[in-house]
């Protein structure tokens, strides 16, 4: 398969670093992101989302109430509001045996800064977050990444087709991944199969929920396939084990370890 902009590793697995090192550092912050490019991942994932007046942050959830020491959507905060907050207090409280007292000092940060701090000593795979909510994400990420010059470094996924349809509309070659979840077993029907592969290089899909038949039927039809979140050892086993093109991980050095034993 040849995707020009889209990395393919020695080992021939992606490890994409879910949220950063999430499992290790409070999610969508510095040191999580820094955590999962010292670990050697080769993408960091980030949940693109927008404040009231604009500015892209890395925020997975809608509203700051789980990962920050605030209430409200992110939507209806300014930059200045959201960035009063502590991002990091929260997975200190939650997972004393990786407490850190520096990750007391973590804020949510703006994609700007994640870009301007890590630049190109890694590949970002970004996520479109709730598109619906906002009526520009797309363009604005999009503006970001040909600022910082970073095409090359980048891959999309989006839960949203229409977002996804949107940014290949601007440039052929971006690796695009269409989001999927399945609430039981999984199917994927030849139609979708060939819809997707219309506008997209692969899909992300919930480990979970699939089979080593889903994967192979994926990969069939030429799309890549990166399932998500897989951190237990015995599941990032079988993923490897079904062919899975790239993981999506909180934990990159347990993924790493299980791929250099293969
Ligand atoms: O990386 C895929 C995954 O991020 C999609 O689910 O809810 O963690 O954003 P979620
Ligand atoms: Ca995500």
């Amino acid at each position: 398969i040849d995707f020009p902009s889209l990395y393919f590793p020695e080992s021939h697995i992606v490890t994409v670093a879910h949220r950063g090192a999430s499992g290790y550092a409070p999610e969508s912050t510095l040191s999580s992101y820094r955590l999962g490019i010292r670990m050697n991942a080769d993408y960091i994932e980030i949940d693109v989302q927008e404040t009231k007046d604009g500015e892209l942050v890395a925020m997975h959830d809608k509203t700051v109430n789980r990962t920050t020491n605030g209430s409200g959507n992110i939507k209806d905060l300014t930059l200045e509001e959201v960035k009063s907050l502590d991002a990091g207090t929260w997975f200190n409280r939650k997972h004393p045996i990786y407490a850190r007292e520096e990750y007391t000092r973590e804020k949510v940060p703006t994609l700007r800064e994640i870009f301007e701090t890590f630049g190109t000593d890694t590949r970002y795979m970004l996520e479109i977050k709730d598109p619906e909510d906002y009526s520009d994400l797309e363009e604005k990420t999009w503006a970001l990444v040909e600022e910082f010059g970073l095409k090359d470094y980048i891959a999309i996924q989006s839960f949203s087709k229409d977002s996804l349809v949107k940014i290949r509309s601007w440039d052929k070659n971006v690796p695009l991944f269409q989001l999927l979840w399945y609430n039981r077993p999984a199917h994927i029907s030849e139609q979708q199969l060939a819809d997707i592969s219309g506008y997209a290089n692969g899909i992300g899909v919930n480990f979970l929920r699939i089979n080593e038949n889903y994967v192979l039927k994926v990969k069939h039809a030429g799309l890549l396939i990166y399932p998500y979140t897989v951190n237990y050892q015995v599941n990032m086993e079988n993923a490897a084990k079904w062919g899975v093109d790239g993981v999506h991980t909180d934990f990159p050095d347990r993924f790493k370890e299980v791929i250099e034993e293969l």
